[in-house]
């Protein structure tokens, strides 16, 4: 949450630094501020909104500079408004910061600074701790990195941060815990930011910050890394894979809509190299080490949030139908806070698209004290999550931008299809014949993908036009689809803000059914062979009360036909993949709602893509 991108070295900095806000936007969307250094002056300019309200705030302006840095933010502490926006000024105004995270003992600090004589403008923990660093270098006559480095081991939280300093505008200072930071190393220009999406059109080679370090970047004689003990660290510049033109909307109206359409491709990545129908092999390079770990695993855990958790969720009967290794799959922020049972021999699968969210990184760092073995499905390459794991598969989905996840559930529920399958074939709890069947129809779900999507788009823009005014969903599934449901309803709330409940179908008797009647669209994924009979059953009851029934379907027979008010047909496909087919009609049905209302699809309210806060 809140996204960081700064710059030094001979450019305009303001043009690079908003279009690398323009970028980090998805990380949230309340305000946005710029600091430039402009002669002798370090001036800030934020404003409450979106970057493009700093824009026409710029407007006009004068905006000269060869360094600055500039901010999106997520309010934490403090509403969204112009002076809760970041940079935030020291006492002096002699210094500047931005920061993504939260500073847990900013009260206390602020007490006692306000008893020293500090005036505080914002309700934010980031002015805290900008009056703390400069306190320290006033009050203790020492320099700003010495001051910097003390304040850092003085604060408790998380931070991603950089600073500026009036007197030395040849210097710039970032240090990260528990928020990510990349350094952008130019041909004598430096670029730091909360992802690569800001460096990667200027520099392909990046350094990623490791949790209490600081990168001190000169704007004429490089830059170096120490930890906050002072001590000095040798960099490790890697070499991006990211492509300009997978940061670009590409001629769809939306992030989202692009995503959603590039599932065939995205999955296929996600088993690239890893599955070789033809030659019948599986091959997961990332746990190759860990492998035996996962097959005598007693008990899997996996931990992850939203989205990722309902991929868990899949993972669950993936492993526990064809592995038979018994699967806990916990909400990663409930997790960490409940004193868990964790053994030696348990294996912690934490699932997460950006590989940053606090609460699962939080969570496998419990585990892994605790002695298990963590291994980590993530999207992003080189986040903190991959980083701490020991093994796991990248999902390969390319970057998301949209904040309601698509392409990356389905990448994450396909590699987590190949590992169940890998390890069940290991432990021997499926036959080579099985084992055969599931990889060769594996194969094929790209190609079934393309099919929902070309075959279903326009009836469910249909759909979606009949429905957009009910002012309440339930998504109904069974079995592998149970979690589709809840997918499902999260998709439609977060982008249309309609509110919208999953349900396993059977549940529904047991209070929701009392919120069915002629307004309630139900949507029931219909798909599961081995339950049919028993979800046409649930649908009788829902048809009983006049819900109105959306039904994803095989095959549309005359029971169904009678009873549902719109059927979406959608190929067959072997029951452990068919969440990866039933998921898209239900990202379609939420994305074309949220359009036809008017919302902001790739920004929905009050979310941020990457919730770097617990
Ligand atoms: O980056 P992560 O996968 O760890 O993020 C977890 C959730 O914040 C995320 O899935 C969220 O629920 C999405 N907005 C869902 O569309």
């Amino acid at each position: 949450m809140c996204g960081i991108v700064a710059y030094i070295g001979s450019k305009e900095a303001c043009p690079i630094i908003i279009k690398g806000l323009q970028r980090l936007e998805y990380r949230g969307y309340d305000s946005a501020g710029i600091a430039l250094q402009q002669g002798k002056e370090l001036n800030i300019y934020k404003t409450k909104g979106k970057v493009s309200n700093l824009q026409d705030f710029l407007e006009g302006k004068n905006i000269e500079g060869t360094s600055g840095m500039g901010h999106t933010r997520w309010a934490t502490h403090g509403v969204p408004n112009d002076v809760n926006a970041h940079p935030h000024y020291s006492e002096s105004k002699d210094l500047a910061l931005i920061h993504n995270g939260i500073i847990e003992n900013y009260a206390i600090l602020k007490e006692e600074m306000v008893k020293r004589g500090h005036t505080f403008v914002s309700d934010t923990d980031t002015e805290v701790l900008i009056h703390l660093i400069e306190d320290i270098q006033l009050n203790e006559k020492i320099g700003l990195e010495e001051a910097l480095l003390q304040a850092l081991s003085e604060v408790t939280g998380a931070y991603a941060i950089v600073l500026m300093c009036k007197n030395n505008p040849d210097i710039m200072y970032a240090a990260r815990k528990g928020s990510p930071l990349v350094i952008g190393v130019g041909e004598n220009e430096y670029f730091m930011a909360s992802d690569a999406t800001p460096i990667v059109e200027y520099t392909k080679n990046v350094v990623y910050l490791n949790d209490e370090e600081i990168a001190i970047v000169t704007r004429n004689n490089g830059f170096t890394i120490k930890n906050i003990q002072n001590q000095l660290k040798t960099p490790y510049i890697q070499e991006l894979e990211l492509k300009l033109e997978m940061l670009e909307k590409g001629g769809y109206d939306h992030f989202m809509l692009k995503e959603i359409h590039e599932q065939p491709r995205s999955i296929k990545d996600s088993m690239r190299g890893r599955l070789n129908a033809m030659e019948g092999y599986i091959r997961l390079g990332g746990i190759k080490e860990y492998d035996q770990k996962l097959i005598n695993a007693n008990r899997i855990i996996i931990v992850a949030c939203g989205t990722s958790w309902h991929a868990g969720l899949v993972a669950e009967y993936l492993f526990e139908d064809l592995a038979r290794i018994p699967v806990e799959v916990e909400y990663a922020s409930e997790f960490r806070y409940r004193n868990p049972v964790i053994h030696e021999t348990d294996v912690v699968i934490a699932i997460s698209q950006s590989g940053e969210t606090a609460d699962t990184l939080a969570a496998i760092q419990l585990a892994k004290q605790k002695g298990a073995t963590i291994i980590g499905i993530c999207n992003v390459v080189g986040s903190s999550i991959p980083r701490s794991s020991h093994a796991g598969s990248y999902t390969h989905a390319g970057p998301e931008i949209g904040v309601a996840s698509t392409k990356a559930f389905t990448a994450q529920v396909t590699v987590l299809s190949l590992m169940a399958i890998y390890i069940a074939h290991k432990r021997g709890t499926i036959s080579d014949s099985r084992y055969h069947q599931l990889i060769t129809e594996l194969d094929c779900i790209p190609d079934k993908v393309k099919q929902v999507i070309d075959n279903t788009n326009e009836q469910i823009k249909n759909i979606a036009q009949s429905l957009k005014d009910a002012p309440n969903f339930l998504y109904l599934g069974r079995g592998y689809n149970f979690p589709v449901a809840l997918e499902g309803a999260l998709k439609l709330k977060e982008i249309s803000y309609i509110h919208a409940e999953g349900y396993p179908a059977a549940e529904m008797k047991h209070g929701p059914i009392a919120l069915i009647d002629e307004k309630m669209p139900v949507v029931v994924v219909a798909t599961n062979q081995s339950a049919y009979e028993k979800i046409i059953s649930n649908i009788q009851e829902v048809a009983a009360r006049k819900g109105r029934v959306i039904a994803i379907v095989n095959k549309a027979d005359n029971t169904i036909k009678e009873l549902a008010e719109h059927v979406i047909e959608i190929p067959e496909t072997e029951e452990p993949f068919s969440p990866l087919l039933s998921v898209i009609p239900l990202q379609l049905l939420s994305y074309y709602i949220a359009v036809y209302l008017g919302k902001n699809v790739d920004q929905p309210r009050n979310l941020a893509k990457s919730v770097t806060v617990e």
